[in-house]
């Protein structure tokens, strides 16, 4: 079997995770999240004071990008990478709604952008990776095999979340889930530096009216499909 490149791309919460992990494991390919490099610069942010509600420092921020280490460990027991910052598992933390909410403004940032772009393309170099993200078809890899972008209603995103969050004993209501997924996708979608938009080649999968199961079904149809075309 030819060896490729998946970029999954989309809105917040629109599964793109849960199809990246199975896919990643399915094909034996690296799962790279890209969205919790964003969350886990968002989190150093919070934790030395430079994001907060009423001010952002983000001359400093950029000044301190390269003492910012991310790196992925694979956990056995979960069957994916965790992230970790300078060293320390960070991969429960940068789901809270706290960085949820700092995190577009730090994805605005060009040069954190380069910098993590930098590190994503190298997760690339021997293709068999399969990354999830806004930018994957259209700046980290736009030579990607395979592009898929993912959709689904804003509602429908945010009582996923919520169960999720819930389930894991966050304290958190609906309206203000639904409030940061709205946000979220119209900061990501106009941004200036490389905002959310549908590659040319992608191709668009709205799961609103999807399990799971039917969900990967019918990506992985496609993925096997794209693979065997490349032989
Ligand atoms: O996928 P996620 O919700 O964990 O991503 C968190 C934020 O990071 C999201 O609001 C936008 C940003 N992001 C980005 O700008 N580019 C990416 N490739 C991935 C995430």
């Amino acid at each position: 079997m030819k060896d490729i490149t998946v970029a999954i791309d989309g809105f917040s919460s629109t599964g793109k995770s849960t199809i990246a992990k199975q896919l990643a494991k399915k094909l034996e390919y690296v799962y790279v999240d890209s969205g919790a490099m964003y969350r886990a610069v968002t989190l150093y942010a919070m934790q030395h004071q430079l994001i907060s509600n009423t001010f952002f420092y983000k001359d400093k921020l950029i000044s301190v990008l390269d003492i910012i280490s991310l790196k992925f460990k694979f956990n056995t027991d979960l069957g994916f990478a965790e992230i970790y910052l300078n060293d320390i598992n960070v991969e429960k933390e940068i789901r809270n709604i706290e960085v949820s909410e700092f995190v577009s403004k730090v994805a605005e940032i060009s040069e954190v952008r380069r910098k993590l772009v930098e590190q994503q393309q190298q997760f690339g170099t021997n293709k068999r990776v399969v990354m999830d993200g806004r930018d994957i078809g259209t700046v980290v890899f736009p030579n990607a095999e395979l592009k898929i972008f993912m959709n689904a209603s804003a509602k429908k995103r945010a009582q996923r979340r919520f169960e999720e969050l819930t389930k894991r004993g966050d304290k958190v209501t609906f309206d203000e889930i639904l409030k940061n997924i709205e946000y979220r996708d119209y900061i990501d979608s106009t941004r200036k530096d490389s905002p959310l938009i549908k590659a040319n080649d992608a191709i668009e999968i709205d799961n609103s009216e999807m399990t799971i199961d039917e969900q990967f079904e019918k990506i992985y149809t496609i993925v096997i499909n794209k693979i065997n075309s490349l032989k």
